[in-house]
């Protein structure tokens, strides 16, 4: 792993808007349920906060604690998959909460750690956020069908080319290429079509193993399930996503919530980021926020 990586900063998205929903308070409980870089964490804690930050990553743990010199314990750093968001804060007695948020995703950093999230690396196809999980994105690829391969391509990225593409990565992993050489595969099939996407060819293949391998939207469910049931009546949930496929989930979680009476929307419609914040740190591009309040039971 190149140690260089680290040395600049992840900077965070929509930060002051997640501020602004969560308001936090001195003395009273907020749970970061995505760590990354920590800025929204020690945001949190700098207002006097107690803070309770997980990440799925153990090395976003490390980080954090080697960055920040203040972890203790009003800021604790759990390495947790937030899935089981509501077992971790009842563990570490720490509910009911004023404010959870999720800052979906990965960090810049996770582009560069060798585990084949980038169109450039020479890496492995690997894509795993967790040691904890089983199978990497060419495990995946070798143990699918071809059929099932071209079903996830098309249903969760609504790729064009899904079955020249799944046809593709069968052949790739079988040769072992590396994650950069899977994504000039990918732009040979789109130059052949003589289509030129406004993005890279490969983002939404690789989108559909990242979320494959990470069980992204499964996590996120039950991840938001587990904040509205730890949440304190009046408490907050801010949630930042940045593809359509998790936007469209707490869309709809949030409105059910609000049928069944335990929510309230803060935000009609989700927050962008303004094109100054866009243009300073590209990875906002597609940040959407949105906020809810629990109601009283
Ligand atoms: C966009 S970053 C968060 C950035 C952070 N808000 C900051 O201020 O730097 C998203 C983080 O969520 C973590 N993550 C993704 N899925 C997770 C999960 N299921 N459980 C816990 N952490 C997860 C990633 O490892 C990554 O570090």
């Amino acid at each position: 792993m190149n140690k260089n990586v680290f040395r600049s900063r992840h900077q965070p998205v929509l930060l002051a808007a997640a501020m602004k929903y969560l308001d936090p308070k001195p003395g009273e409980r907020y749970l970061d349920a995505t760590l990354g870089g920590g800025s929204y964490s020690y945001t949190l804690y700098q207002k006097g906060a107690r803070v309770l930050s997980l990440d799925w990553d153990p090395l976003m743990i490390d980080q954090a604690k080697k960055h920040y010199p203040c972890p203790n314990a009003s800021w604790r750093l759990r390495v947790a998959n937030f899935a089981d968001l509501a077992q971790v804060c009842q563990k570490e007695k720490f509910c009911p909460l004023a404010g959870v948020v999720f800052d979906l995703g990965l960090t810049k950093w996770h582009y560069q750690l060798g585990r084949g999230f980038s169109f450039q690396e020479n890496a492995p196809l690997d894509m795993r956020l967790s040691p904890e999980l089983p199978q990497t994105a060419a495990d995946i690829i070798a143990a699918s069908s071809l059929a099932q391969l071209e079903k996830w391509l098309l249903q969760i990225g609504q790729e064009r080319f899904a079955a020249e593409i799944a046809q593709f990565l069968k052949k790739a992993v079988g040769r072992g290429l590396m994650a950069a050489e899977i994504a000039e595969g990918i732009a040979e099939i789109y130059r052949r079509h003589h289509v030129s996407p406004r993005n890279n060819p490969a983002t939404k293949t690789f989108l559909v193993l990242r979320i494959l391998v990470n069980q992204e939207l499964e996590n996120l469910k039950k991840g938001l399930e587990g904040a509205v049931a730890s949440l304190a009546a009046g408490g907050r949930l801010v949630v930042v996503s940045f593809h359509s496929g998790e936007d469209r989930l707490v869309k709809q979680f949030f409105r059910r919530q609000e049928r069944e009476k335990r929510l309230k929307i803060l935000t009609r419609k989700a927050q962008r980021p303004a094109a100054a914040e866009v243009k300073q740190n590209p990875l906002a591009r597609s940040a959407r926020l949105r906020a809810a309040e629990k109601n009283e039971n």
